[in-house]
């Protein structure tokens, strides 16, 4: 196998544009369904606040980072001011209060790994997991809301490697490859990476947002509206984007000594950060960054063996990218 790093893309690359823009166009969610999100959350907040009046609920995850696809589930988080409640005991009286209307299937899941309930509205369609206190993914959620409003090409790339990773059998955590979250941070990154870069690092910016939750002090430049036109200056194209996020991960990162940080908007080391030896099951086999708990790697669910899954994929994508005449179907193709 050629590890090589290809710096020389196929010269008909931009052939390639209008397909991948139709698949991204077509898993894009349609307003009706936003709509029918609204009318669930409205419809759970009525019950919430009568049980709990101080209560909030939030969407996150998918639903809410604008990386979701159409006919997804939907994530809600309920923000009890408490923290040391019992989260079991607020799951089940949850549950309770939702089986009383016409709600479908409400399960709590207390022994899982995050505790949820979960339901199937059968007035929209819509199933939904509700958690309690993960204040951090609503921030996060956030977080990357506000880089898709930056560039479009952020949310044109992450679509199609979702959906490449979707396809392909590699967006498994249980399996050991990698959670969705973890992908849209590979593109923000490389983003970031680019020259002249498609997207700033908005942690590294003036603060204009600032919250602390669960001792995690967060913090960023979120006005923008502010950064329309940052990446204007490069113009390469999504298929352009797709052939280098792919050809980056097979054959240029550097997995033994590299960690990516959408929080520094660069790549910082294995060693700086004390990930070098196996800790408990923390692998540290590919490290990403989360941007505000820096001590988590959303890597540590990778293991010896889907490592290796995980890497012949993007090889296997980068020669598609680079070979192939018709990328879009083998791409694609289920595993
Ligand atoms: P799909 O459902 O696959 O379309 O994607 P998703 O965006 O919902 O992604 P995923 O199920 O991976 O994660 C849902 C949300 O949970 C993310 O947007 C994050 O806010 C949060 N999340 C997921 N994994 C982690 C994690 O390891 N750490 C933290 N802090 N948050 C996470
Ligand atoms: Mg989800």
């Amino acid at each position: 196998r050629n590890y090589r790093s290809r710096t020389e893309c196929r010269g008909d690359i931009q052939r390639l544009n209008p397909s991948f823009l139709t698949i991204y166009e077509s898993l894009i969610p349609p307003n009706e369904e936003k709509e029918k999100q609204k009318q669930l959350m409205a419809l759970l907040d009525k019950h919430v606040k009568k049980e709990w009046p101080e209560a909030r609920l939030f969407l996150y995850g998918s639903c809410a980072n604008s990386f979701g696809f159409r006919k997804s589930d939907i994530d809600v988080c309920l923000a009890i001011g408490d923290a040391d409640i019992d989260k079991a005991e607020i799951l089940l009286k949850l549950a309770d209060i939702l089986k009383s209307d016409h709600l479908e299937n409400v399960q709590a899941l207390t022994r899982a790994r995050v505790p949820i309930v979960k339901l199937m509205d059968p007035t929209t369609g819509i199933s939904c997991d509700i958690c309690v206190n993960n204040l951090l993914a609503v921030i996060n959620t956030k977080l990357l809301r506000d880089y898709s409003k930056i560039d479009v090409r952020l949310r044109q790339l992450a679509f199609i490697i979702k959906h490449w990773a979707k396809s392909r059998g590699v967006n498994e955590t249980y399996q050991g490859t990698l959670s969705s979250y973890a992908y849209v941070l590979m593109c923000i990154h490389f983003l970031q990476m680019r020259s002249p870069p498609i997207l700033p690092c908005l942690q590294e910016m003036e603060t204009t947002y600032k919250i602390n939750v669960d001792n995690v002090e967060c913090s960023y430049f979120d006005q923008v509206d502010k950064l329309q036109g940052f990446g204007s200056r490069n113009n390469e194209t999504i298929a352009q984007l797709v052939w280098g996020f792919f050809n980056y991960w097979a054959h240029s990162h550097d997995y033994a000594n590299d960690v990516i940080s959408i929080r520094s908007g660069s790549l910082v080391s294995k060693r700086a950060k004390d990930w070098t030896r196996r800790i408990g099951n923390d692998r540290h086999l590919i490290c990403i960054e989360d941007p505000f708990e820096v001590s988590h790697d959303l890597g540590r669910v990778v293991d010896k063996r889907s490592i290796r899954v995980l890497r012949e994929e993007f090889e296997r994508a980068a020669e598609i990218m680079q070979f192939d005449p018709n990328p879009c179907v083998k791409l694609f193709e289920p595993y």
